[in-house]
């Protein structure tokens, strides 16, 4: 799939085959994610895999009703950066941009993927449970999780915010 196509064809997907993702083809997605942009190219990022169950199901307890699907996903990614190789402001900005290059990437090869949430000051325990669901130490943080699997459903089209509204030439 062209690039631009890929980008702008994007969709959260919440539902999935129960197929699974072969090896290859999450490590092309690392990948992808792994040649995203960083400050000062520290490329602080660590991506965590998991398939299990239970894993899943521990987490998604402390989301929302929205995000229980999570615990069907064929594949969760825990998205992290190691705060000791970039003490560094711009640390969750970095992880985003591979985050991005992620869902584009599984876009283009037929995955459906979900950016979840990790943490809500006003719900520690999620963030709490992705620490001990995958034993992160100190120094390293999670910013997000991704789930992905191949698509069991076409999201019906989204609103989208006028070009007008988003662009200004020069000044605001
Ligand atoms: C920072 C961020 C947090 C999100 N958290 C969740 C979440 O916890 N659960 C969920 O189902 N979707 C979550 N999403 C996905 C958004 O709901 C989704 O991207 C948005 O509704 C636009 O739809 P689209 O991705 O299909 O374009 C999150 C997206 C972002 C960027």
């Amino acid at each position: 799939m062209e690039a631009l196509k890929a980008i702008n064809t994007r969709r959260s997907i919440r539902k999935y085959q129960r197929r699974k993702i072969p090896s290859r083809v999450v490590k092309e997605l690392i990948k992808a994610g792994a040649n995203a942009p960083s400050s000062f190219n520290s490329q602080p990022w660590v991506f965590i895999t998991t398939t299990d169950k239970n894993k899943m199901k521990q987490i998604s307890e402390y989301k929302s009703q929205r995000s229980k699907f999570m615990a069907d996903a064929p594949l969760l990614i825990a998205c992290c950066y190691d705060e000791t190789r970039a003490k560094t402001v711009h640390n969750p900005e970095n992880v985003a941009c591979a985050v991005e290059n992620i869902l584009i990437a599984s876009n283009a090869m037929g995955i459906g993927t979900c950016y979840i949430g990790a943490f809500d000051p006003e719900y520690p325990e999620i963030e709490k449970s992705i620490i001990k669901a995958f034993r992160l130490p100190k120094h390293v943080k999670v910013v997000c999780l991704i789930t992905a699997g191949y698509p069991d459903e076409k999201p019906k089209p989204k609103k989208m915010r006028k070009l007008s509204e988003i662009w200004k030439n020069e000044v605001f």
